[in-house]
């Protein structure tokens, strides 16, 4: 039978990268408690009630999706800059990239009757064309309990390599059954979908994902955090959800103004206030002192 590892947040990172590699997914346990989920909750449930639901069978008909996350909710904040979770995609994604970045912050939430969804690997976003290497990393906090009857999520561990044509039989899935603070995390290459929910009661997700800094975003973080919202973020979180240079010529940009007014070429941070020089690019400004 296939196993999912389950590790308790003071575990070794080591193994836990380890066993992500090998399996495409862990469940970490016990990472936040309670009452931070509550105060997350509280801050996100007015937007997760009136979200409507999918309009297809893979976004689902009673599954609802609520983004733009990092906008509407400082405990989701904090959930983006784990240290934990950083210290795997530091393991996951600095192979194949200088930067990660943020790819999607979404609450999901599948309603009773809920059908299970179609089993697929994340990566397919970006199309057939990323099979020789791994470009994203996935976590889904539970903001409730998962359970098998609930819909928790299928996971074929050790599914990573597989050709995207594979058959995946039953026998192979296993269900990232969890309890609420716990979180699944798992690569862009594992094949994974929602479980159906036979139960009575809403089975809630966030997932938050994160992918080299030189791929689009799955979730436009430009447009759900504008620099008129995002300038007044920590500036870490600013530059993990895009505001910084993606590689070494990756999203400059020229802001907009006379001739002469403006530096010519600036780095997205410039957008932000952020101050200082990137850490990598051919941008290079030197900021005009105040008058
Ligand atoms: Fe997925």
């Amino acid at each position: 039978m296939p196993e999912i590892q389950y590790f308790n947040a003071v575990d070794s990172r080591d193994e836990m990268l380890a066993s992500l590699k090998k399996d495409g997914a862990i469940i970490v346990e016990g990472v936040v408690d309670k009452s931070f989920i509550n105060s997350l909750r509280e801050e996100t449930d007015p937007y997760m009630e009136l979200s409507r639901p999918g309009q297809d069978e893979f976004s689902g008909k009673y599954t609802t999706r609520t983004g733009g996350l990092v906008s509407r909710s400082s405990k989701c904040r904090d959930l983006i800059q784990n240290q934990l979770i950083l210290d795997m995609c530091d393991g996951l994604l600095l192979e194949h990239c200088g930067r990660y970045q943020l790819h999607l912050t979404q609450i999901i939430r599948v309603k009773p009757k809920e059908t299970k969804q179609l089993i697929h690997k994340d990566k397919w976003a970006w199309g057939n064309d990323l099979n020789h290497l791994e470009p994203q990393l996935n976590t889904i906090w539970a903001l409730s309990e998962f359970t098998n009857e609930n819909g928790a999520t299928r996971v074929a561990p050790g599914s990573s390599t597989w050709e995207d044509k594979r058959e995946i039989n039953e026998e192979e899935i296993v269900q990232a059954t969890m309890k609420l603070g716990s979180v699944l995390i798992y690569t862009g290459s594992v094949f994974h979908g929602a479980g159906s929910n036979e139960s009575d009661a809403d089975r809630i997700g966030l997932n938050i994902t994160y992918t080299l800094g030189w791929l689009r975003q799955e979730e436009n973080q430009y447009l759900s955090t504008p620099p008129e919202v995002a300038k007044d973020l920590d500036p870490k979180l600013l530059k993990l959800i895009g505001y910084s240079m993606g590689n070494y010529s990756l999203g400059y940009f020229t802001p907009p103004g006379d001739p002469g007014e403006l530096p010519e070429v600036v780095p997205p941070q410039y957008a932000v206030g952020l101050k200082e020089s990137p850490s990598f690019g051919y941008v290079n400004y030197e900021e005009k002192e105040s008058e």
